[in-house]
């Protein structure tokens, strides 16, 4: 007889020691998770986008948590992103079918059409699991990476452009800017000033996530949002952007020039990117910034249709 499929439940709080023991070490060690790692994912899952409770599934055989699955919950565009997190020790694939399952069972109970995930394109394996869990291939990203270069010349043009560090005030403007450079991109979802805030000033990471404007005539048109690498891991950007009506002036060369230096500045020596395969303006930006392509993750999804169950 089959072995019984793991269980799965909605996080509590009291789960959060043994979510960060299998965050950190996904490949099962035991003891005691280190505090900045349970500090790192209580301000993770206190993202005012997310309901921890109602957005995190856990996975268990016996008493033991072999899975964790994140449900970014998309209603603006009509999906959930899932993200997700398997023990190697326990048949880990076993554990994703249970956890993508439970995904599709929210989105179909949310009444939202689509269930997106997204695999490096080397693990073969996850996507025939995929394929028969009825996802599909539907989008390409490249991972791109910049080996340890210097800094970059940043070519404001004097004396009404200038670049500078975002402070807590700026969120609402770069929320507006980002919410107009990214309409109609794939995958994206409108954000809020309250989210900004968040994700750049209150989530208090260390090292802080640094977002750097763009501004003419005092005015915000480019932003490049960066993320430096802890413990001599990558530095990471995670957002640029320039104003729909100013594209193709160089502001978005700017824009992520300043981010890689200050990226560079504080310490990181390889950075990495990611962009949508059908992005040729941002492929460009990066490439001509010393960003190479490093490999590709693959978007799959299911769709749903039908009335809500619940409203
Ligand atoms: C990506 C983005 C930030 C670039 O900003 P920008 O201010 O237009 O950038 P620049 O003017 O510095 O450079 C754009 C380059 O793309 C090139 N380009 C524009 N359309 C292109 C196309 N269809 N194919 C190839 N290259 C293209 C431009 O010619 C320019 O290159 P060049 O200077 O060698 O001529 C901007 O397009 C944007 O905000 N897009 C929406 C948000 C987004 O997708 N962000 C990136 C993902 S994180």
């Amino acid at each position: 007889m089959a072995a019984p499929g793991p269980r799965i439940r909605a996080f509590t709080w009291a789960d959060l020691p043994a979510l960060a023991r299998l965050r950190a070490e996904p490949e099962g060690h035991e003891g005691d998770p280190a505090p900045d790692s349970m500090q790192r994912l209580r301000r993770d899952l206190s993202d005012p986008a997310l309901d921890a409770e109602r957005d995190v599934l856990l996975a268990f055989k016996g008493d033991a948590l072999v899975g964790q699955a994140t449900l970014n919950v998309e209603p603006a565009i009509d999906r959930i992103v899932l993200g997700m997190t398997a023990h190697r020790k326990h048949g880990p694939r076993g554990v994703q079918a249970a956890l993508a399952r439970g995904a599709a069972a929210r989105a179909r109970d949310l009444g939202l059409a689509r269930l997106q995930v997204d695999v490096p394109e080397a693990d073969e394996v996850l996507q025939r699991l995929l394929t028969r869990l009825r996802f599909g291939h539907v989008r390409t990203h490249l991972h791109l990476r910049r080996p340890p270069l210097a800094r970059v010349p940043v070519e404001v043009r004097p004396p009404n452009e200038r670049t500078r560090l975002a402070t807590q005030q700026d969120a609402p403007a770069i929320a507006a800017l980002q919410n107009a450079a990214f309409t109609g991109s794939w995958g994206f979802s409108p954000n809020t000033p309250e989210h900004i805030a968040y994700r750049a000033f209150e989530r208090a990471p260390d090292p802080p996530d640094a977002i750097v404007l763009v501004e003419r005539d005092d005015v915000l048109v480019a932003y490049c949002w960066t993320r430096p690498g802890i413990g001599g891991a990558p530095g990471f950007i995670g957002m640029v952007g320039t104003h729909p009506a100013l594209q193709g002036q160089g502001l978005g060369t700017v824009a992520t020039a300043a981010g890689v230096n200050h990226l560079v500045d504080h310490g990181s020596r390889e950075i990495d990117i990611t962009v949508d395969s059908e992005n040729p303006p941002a492929i460009r930006v990066y490439e001509r910034l010393g960003f190479r392509r490093a490999w590709r993750a693959l978007w799959y999804e299911r769709r749903f249709s039908g009335a809500p169950r619940r409203a």
